[in-house]
């Protein structure tokens, strides 16, 4: 087991990393100091694989669970299931201590650190993440949120869990795109904030994707590391924490005139794909680097290139955005891989460009 420090004041927390951590999780809220008579919020297919399973081991080790489920998919991040965790709360009798634990992936994570943070003015909360994308990037630095109409993530909050316990065990259940996906933002935090860890990548490829649990725990740990290291430095997203937009300028934009059909993490490789080729343009990034993020990308499984029939709708979605209209979409450049930097000088025929390169 590895251990993450995030170092935030009285709201500093560890993340504990390893295999079969959900065994040990009582010993882990004992450690913290943590109530007795909890609650975990998860959903049917998490509940199933290691819920049940959870809540059993937490009451032979004298903790009392009560679980509330909320359905799978991303439209249950709303106000209204917000509303029905508060009234399942109170039913509880859930009270200002009582500890509510998020058991999933980052959907359950952020409508559940929302309710927590909400809910009596906040209780503590201790995320268990159970997909790669939550292991390595939702569950840790305090962002928690529910969608509001077509908004996403509008209503939210800083609020740092109390604990965050990563069991690399659970990435085996884990449906393959899912995993994939979450590779996205592994290779987003190498080219962020580490060259080494890149090249431990390339070379390491095939035993993540054969989930080897060994080299899974160390890139789960070197990826947490580096988001706390940026969550230490801008807790509440004022600067540097943007950074962590790497590749999303243009994936939001795919995602979206894809009506979702790209995923997240298949959006942010083509969107951190086309920031390398936009740095490469000015001169700034290296071709060789490109063409090792393009191979990487590529052998992950990810996308390297939109559909072309998408191109001409991004554009015109890029061009209908209004920040774009001002002329400052914020990119994040690569000036090597493992430093980057925050711009609002790309034109959006250089974003076209690179696209179609
Ligand atoms: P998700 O929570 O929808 O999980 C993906 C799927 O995997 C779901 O069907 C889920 O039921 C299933 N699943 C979860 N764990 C499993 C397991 N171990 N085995 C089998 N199936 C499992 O999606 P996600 O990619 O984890 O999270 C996406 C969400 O995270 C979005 O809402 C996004 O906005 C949010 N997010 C938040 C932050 C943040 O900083 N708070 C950062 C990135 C993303
Ligand atoms: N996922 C972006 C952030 O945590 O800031």
């Amino acid at each position: 087991m590895r251990v993450v420090k995030v170092r935030l004041g009285n709201n500093g927390y560890n993340i504990h990393i390893g295999s079969g951590l959900l065994t040990q999780a009582a010993r882990r809220l004992r450690e913290n100091g943590l109530a007795d008579k909890l609650v975990i919020i998860t959903n049917p297919v998490v509940e199933g694989l290691y819920g049940n399973a959870l809540k059993k081991k937490l009451a032979e080790e004298g903790f009392t669970a009560n679980i509330l489920q909320v359905p799978d998919g991303e439209e249950q991040k709303s106000l209204e299931v917000a509303a029905r965790l508060y009234n399942e709360l109170t039913g509880l009798y859930a009270e200002r201590t009582t500890p509510i634990l998020a058991l999933g992936g980052g959907v359950i994570g952020d409508l559940t650190g929302f309710v927590a943070a909400t809910y009596l003015r906040g209780v503590p909360l201790v995320q268990i993440p159970t997909t790669l994308l939550a292991q390595v990037d939702s569950s840790i630095g305090g962002k928690v949120a529910v969608n509001h109409g077509q908004l996403k993530n509008k209503i939210g909050a800083f609020y740092q869990p109390r604990l965050v316990i990563s069991d690399i065990t659970t990435l085996r259940t884990l449906p393959t795109r899912e995993f994939t996906n979450g590779l996205a933002e592994v290779i987003k935090y190498a080219v962020i904030g580490d060259k080494e860890f890149f090249t431990y990548l390339e070379d390491n490829l095939d035993q993540i994707k054969s989930l080897d649990e060994g080299v899974l725990e160390g890139i789960v740990y070197k990826s947490s590391r580096i988001k706390a290291k940026i969550v230490e430095k801008d807790e509440k997203d004022l600067g540097l924490r943007g950074i962590l937009n790497y590749g999303h300028t243009v994936g939001h934009a795919i995602e979206t005139v894809s009506d979702f059909n790209v995923q997240h993490g298949e959006a942010v490789a083509i969107g951190m794909l086309a920031a390398a080729r936009i740095s490469n343009r000015l001169d700034i990034l290296d071709k060789n680097e490109v063409t090792r993020l393009k191979d990487i990308i590529a052998r992950t499984g990810l996308p390297t290139e939109i559909p072309s029939l998408q191109l001409e709708k991004l554009i015109q979605a890029m061009k209908h955005d209004k920040k774009v209209l001002q002329g400052k979409p914020r990119f994040i450049l690569p000036k090597t891989i493992g430093n980057v930097f925050i711009t609002d000088e790309v034109s959006l025929s250089q974003v076209e460009k690179a696209l179609v390169d």
